[in-house]
């Protein structure tokens, strides 16, 4: 029989060898039960076989208020709720109170679902407000929730909400709440407002645990993200998860969704006190071991599906309840792998195009046994040996799964055809297939139970988001690959030795694509498409790299690292270096001039002569003179010369990012003076930033050389830490003000500006 689990299984070891039991108990059952197996797959095929192929009658029925049969279909999905995530067999009465309860307090499914349509995901989260607030009084978290998600909805990469994050998250959130809801019914108002505030925090931390550290850290691939920042997350995260030790967050990376990692994490440390929920963080860890396992294996591992399926659901229950059953653990975690298990036959092809591997994407071949047959023998395994052969939890089981299978086969009947040959069937399993794929899909798709459909919606409503309407480091994040691309589009790869080697070694991996970046946000801001911006975008960063290939000679800042390896002049020759970075100015003014395919020419004459005037002896070369003369002559700047070298010397490239975009769009003079004031100002900030972090960051962490201003004197060796954050105080408001003056959606700008004031590296 399955294992036993309980509490002191919460640890790795003894987790995986738990599973290891089941599975192994699994195996021998399997072989000497077919027949109990054949049996539930025919209930599968009982279950959909009378519902129509072509005219979706019933569905027509029931729209037109068949109110029965949506009565009775009510109560199946809360007795399927309470099979499933409660892991209990309820009684027919506490059934009915419970279908008339949830009708009071939740929502009803279709409501939820019409609401997340058309008014999105905080309109539904209103409504759960308006209900549950009936029952348990005022809950202002769910005016937190709102927020949060709408900040999480900021912050996702975009590959990520395209992926369905939201979806999963409320559906997590929708999960935990109800088992919350369900667990208060015979409690006071009191008592259970008390427990659904701790639960609403807790739910949305899970959640956006699980779109972060799962669909972001673990999921994206390997050239989103790259292998050692993944490896800094995983340290970071096996620390934080047990020890309930502050994490500081200048231990974090810089970016917004390790700050609301970390942010929910204190949430959940002062909900659940490690004192008194020492099962809930040992079950997180185990949980975060499997599924990083499960990341990063090539070849999954059962074992590493059973515990991070089953720990989902355990740590969902140690949230949402005030205390859990006896007999809890083993039947939570020896029976929900059956849902993951059809969660990967209904994923196969995404996984597959994601690149994920599950037991449905290998090729038959490599899998011992057959997945095919495992989503159903392993159901029928749980009903013989976790719920003693219920034959409710059968029934429930099999409805259910037959449902999500249906919907899925009706969609694309040519999958079902697809798995027979692959899995080749037995007679049950065959039948089942063909009924299912044989379902007019309007009638299929109504079998999806409803934490699928309410995962659906809101997939739908939040995959895209409006283009400024983001965080901007994630928006930063999310044009990588187009500067990427742009950028390689002019640099040839292959050539060895020569000035192309150069080129490609110093634009490096390691570099913030700041200006770029800039360059895409004010476009997003105008509403310009950016793939007729590609030669600006690439010309900006050639430009700033040779002027760091430049800046780090011997003859200027004698730098040693740059963008986290040696600095050019020490691999190349310093003859090759000072040619490359020449030619990358020459290559970026002949990209300027390509903008005349989209832009009128006299408009790009206009600004390549800018462009050429903010970086030539007036303005970037100038500044960098200067600071080389003023350095030598040991002569102390004041504050306002500082201010205006630093003007001179990085805020020219900014100016030179984003100014050209309001000449090719002929935009009025004011306004081309506000955007070059904003530029002037920001690049000070940025400036100043640099040299606060010249003096406070680490080699590793900044990617280049530090401490290199302290002989030389910069604005904060020379008039202390306080006057630079001063003056870089101002200089920020000055940027926003000159941002408030403009006519369109500066948020991503502004965001950009304070982000220079803040940044890391
Ligand atoms: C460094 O620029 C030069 C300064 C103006 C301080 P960045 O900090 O943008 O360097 P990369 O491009 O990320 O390497
Ligand atoms: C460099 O300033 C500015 C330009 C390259 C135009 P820094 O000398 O402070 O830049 P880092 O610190 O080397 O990146
Ligand atoms: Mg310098
Ligand atoms: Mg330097
Ligand atoms: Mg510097």
């Amino acid at each position: 029989m399955p294992y036993p689990f309980t509490e002191e299984d919460l640890d790795d070891d003894r987790m995986i060898q738990g599973a290891r039991r089941t599975l192994a108990e699994f195996r021998s059952w399997q072989e000497r039960n077919p027949e109990a197996i054949a049996g539930h797959v025919d209930r599968y095929t009982r279950h959909i076989d009378g519902l129509p192929s072509r005219h979706p009658l019933r569905v027509r029925l029931r729209r037109l208020g068949a109110r029965a049969a949506e009565h009775a279909r009510i109560e199946r999905e809360v007795r399927h709720f309470v099979i499933y995530n409660l892991l209990e067999v309820p009684t027919d009465e506490r059934i009915a109170l419970i279908t008339e309860g949830l009708s009071r307090y939740v929502p009803e499914f279709r409501v939820v679902e019409r609401t997340v349509r058309t008014g999105g995901l905080e309109a539904a989260v209103d409504l759960v407000r308006a209900r549950l607030n009936g029952r348990a009084g005022d809950l202002p978290e769910l005016l937190w929730l709102r927020e949060r998600l709408r900040r999480l909805h900021r912050v996702l990469p975009a590959d990520v909400l395209r992926a369905g994050a939201m979806g999963k998250v409320s559906r997590t959130i929708g999960g935990v709440l109800a088992i919350a809801v369900y667990d208060t019914f015979d409690v006071s108002a009191d008592e259970a407002a008390d427990h659904l505030r701790r639960v609403v925090r807790g739910g949305y931390a899970l959640g956006a645990a699980y779109a972060i550290i799962d669909d972001c850290l673990h999921d994206l691939p390997e050239h989103r993200l790259p292998r050692a920042e993944r490896e800094d997350y995983h340290r970071l995260v096996l620390r934080a998860l047990p020890s309930g030790e502050p994490l500081c967050p200048s231990q974090l990376p810089d970016n917004p969704l390790a700050e609301e990692l970390c942010a929910m994490r204190e949430q959940v440390l002062t909900d659940f006190p490690p004192a008194t929920h020492g099962h809930l963080y040992r079950a997180g860890t185990c949980m975060y071991l499997a599924q990083h396992r499960d990341a990063s294996r090539a070849h999954p591992d059962l074992a590493d599906v059973f515990i991070k399926a089953g720990l989902s659901r355990v740590i969902a229950n140690i949230m949402g309840r005030r205390s859990l059953p006896d007999g809890f653990y083993a039947r939570c975690l020896n029976t929900i792998m059956l849902s993951q298990l059809r969660d990967d036959l209904k994923d196969r092809e995404e996984d597959a195009a994601a690149g994920r591997c599950t037991l449905f994407t290998l090729p038959p071949e490599e899998v011992a046994g057959d997945p095919l047959y495992d989503v159903f023998a392993y159901e029928a395994y749980v009903v013989d040996g976790v719920f003693d052969g219920d034959e409710r939890v059968a029934d429930d089981l099999a409805y259910h799964g037959a449902g999500s299978i249906a919907a899925y086969l009706a969609q694309d009947p040519a999958q079902a055809a697809e798995l027979e040959r692959a899995y080749p069937p037995t007679p049950e399993i065959r039948r089942f297939l063909r009924v299912a794929a044989g379902l007019h899909p309007r009638v299929a798709a109504h079998q999806l139970p409803v934490d699928k459909r309410l995962r659906a919606e809101v997939n739908a409503v939040t995959q895209a988001r409006p283009a400024t309407d983001v965080d901007c480091r994630t928006f930063a994040f999310d044009q990588l690959p187009f500067i990427a691309a742009a950028i390689d589009g002019h640099v040839r790869k292959g050539s060895t030795g020569d000035l192309h080697e150069v080129i490609a070694y110093s634009l490096g991996a390691h570099g913030k694509r700041v200006r770029p970046t800039l360059t895409l946000a004010l476009a997003a801001a105008l509403g310009l498409d950016r793939d007729r911006l590609t030669p600006i975008v690439a010309a900006g960063e050639l430009f700033h790299t040779a002027s760091l290939m430049f800046d780090d000679l011997p003859a200027q800042d004698d730098a040693s690292v740059r963008r986290g390896r040696p600095t050019a002049h020490t691999v190349f020759p310093e003859s090759s270096v000072q040619l490359a970075a020449i030619s990358m100015i020459s290559t970026g003014f002949g990209l300027v001039a390509e903008l005349s395919a989209h832009f009128p020419p006299d408009r790009v004459a206009q600004v390549v002569a800018y462009v050429g005037t903010s970086l030539g002896p007036e303005r970037l070369c100038r500044g960098q003179d200067l600071d080389l003369r003023l350095a030598r002559s040991g002569r102390a700047l004041s504050a306002t010369e500082f201010v205006e070298l630093y003007t001179l010397k990085t805020s020219a490239a900014f100016e030179a990012a984003l100014v050209p975009l309001m000449m090719l769009t002929a935009r009025p003079q004011r306004e081309i003076e506000l955007v070059g004031g904003y530029a002037r100002h920001a690049g000070v900030v940025f400036q100043i930033r640099d040299d606060i972090l010249d003096q406070t960051a680490t080699v590793a962490a900044l990617g280049k050389d530090v401490g290199q201003d302290t002989g030389r004197g910069s604005l904060v060796t020379v008039h202390g830490r306080a006057e630079a954050e001063r003056l870089m105080a101002h200089h920020l408001e000055r940027a926003y003000a000159a941002l408030d003056g403009l006519p369109f959606d500066v948020a991503l700008l502004r965001g950009m500006a304070r982000y220079f004031a803040t940044r890391r590296r």
